[in-house]
């Protein structure tokens, strides 16, 4: 069973930490559990393309970091089972604080949320206070209760269009992001200096060597790439967006340059189709993201029995955290 120790996990308060640990009857089927405690509970089991091809197969709903902002705001379900990490499944208790939000592990964290600690976030905002804050979804609840807006990699053109100029602003945390939205609308910002440990790991040279390989192969790439692998794809958006330019496009074979968890629908779309993970730069398994690749099947399947770990915030905070997430969601209507 859990430990049941206090933890302060990104800036808000959590209690449960780590996953519950018992050990789980490998003669059960466990999609049918799964599905037996959905019902029995009345909750939704809401993924992200990240995670395990196991854990999207048994699923409610699959999606991007908007679509699952989106289905969390909607479910009249009574609890929330979010397969994916910590900033997420908080995201859905911002906006659903009457429900119960559970996780698989709470350890499931974020590396490019960790670069951005909202002490020294708020001190770095206050040292332009005529500027806008937008941050980036991939936040904790804390930096969130300091940004004017949210946005993910789906919206975050979109919304920065929607900010009249000249008015100044701060972007955070991925500095990849921020740095392919500037090139995107020309226009500056003050950047954070963060980044993801999954795709700052795609190495350019290695890349290039697979366009040799596959010379008709198209490159598709998640804007939290570097610059030198950003310039080399055919391609950028959002996992959502990768997906469907996947799907819709003529090509048969494609690289993917984002966490590899995304090819399992990709390929359920277009099985015809070939799809190549981007190399990183050493020999390892860095295409999965470590902290997503931290729920499995049978953690899922005790945190829906025991609906533990739980997500917990100070309210303070959450008051705060909702409004620029609710107006991430009312701007970005028909973005997708
Ligand atoms: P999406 O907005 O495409 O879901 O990206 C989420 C993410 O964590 C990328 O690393
Ligand atoms: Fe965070 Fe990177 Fe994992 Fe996305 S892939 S959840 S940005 S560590």
């Amino acid at each position: 069973m859990p430990v049941s120790t206090d933890l302060d996990i990104l800036g808000s308060r959590v209690e449960n930490v780590g996953f519950v640990d018992h050990a789980v009857d490998p003669a059960l089927d466990l999609y049918k559990e799964i599905d037996l405690l959905k019902k029995r509970k009345n909750a939704i089991l809401l993924a992200h393309y990240y995670q395990e091809p196991a854990i999207q197969d048994v699923a409610d709903f699959i999606g991007d970091s908007l679509g699952l902002s989106r289905q969390a705001a909607e479910t009249s379900a009574d609890i929330i089972v979010f397969a994916g990490v910590h900033f997420m499944a908080e995201t859905a208790k911002i906006l659903c604080p009457e429900k119960k939000v559970i996780l698989p592990d709470l350890n499931a964290g974020c590396s490019l949320a960790d670069t951005c600690p909202a002490d020294e976030f708020r001190e770095f905002c206050d040292q332009y206070p005529d500027h806008l804050v937008m941050s980036y979804i991939n936040c904790s609840a804390a930096v969130k209760a300091r940004s004017d807006i949210i946005c993910t990699s789906t919206n975050a053109e979109h919304l920065l269009r929607m900010i009249p100029e000249p008015q100044p602003v701060i972007f955070a945390p991925d500095r990849n992001l921020g740095r392919w939205l500037e090139r995107k609308t020309g226009r500056r910002m003050k950047i954070w200096d963060g980044v993801c440990i999954v795709h700052e790991t795609f190495s350019e040279r290695k890349l290039l060597a697979l366009k040799i390989e596959f010379p008709a192969a198209k490159v598709l790439a998640h804007p939290e790439c570097e610059e030198a692998v950003l310039r080399h794809a055919d391609f950028v958006g959002s996992t959502s967006a990768i997906r469907r330019f996947a799907r819709e496009d003529q090509g048969h074979s494609f690289i993917i340059a984002t966490e590899e968890g995304i090819l399992h629908q990709m390929r359920k779309d277009s099985p015809h189709k070939r799809f190549i993970p981007a190399p990183p730069e050493s020999g390892c398994n860095c295409s999965q993201c470590p902290h997503m690749r931290l729920n499995t099947l049978e953690k899922l399947y005790n945190c829906m029995e025991y609906e533990l770990p739980e997500i917990h915030m100070e309210e303070s905070v959450r008051v705060r955290a909702l409004r620029p997430i609710e107006r991430m969601i009312e701007m970005s209507t028909g973005v997708s």
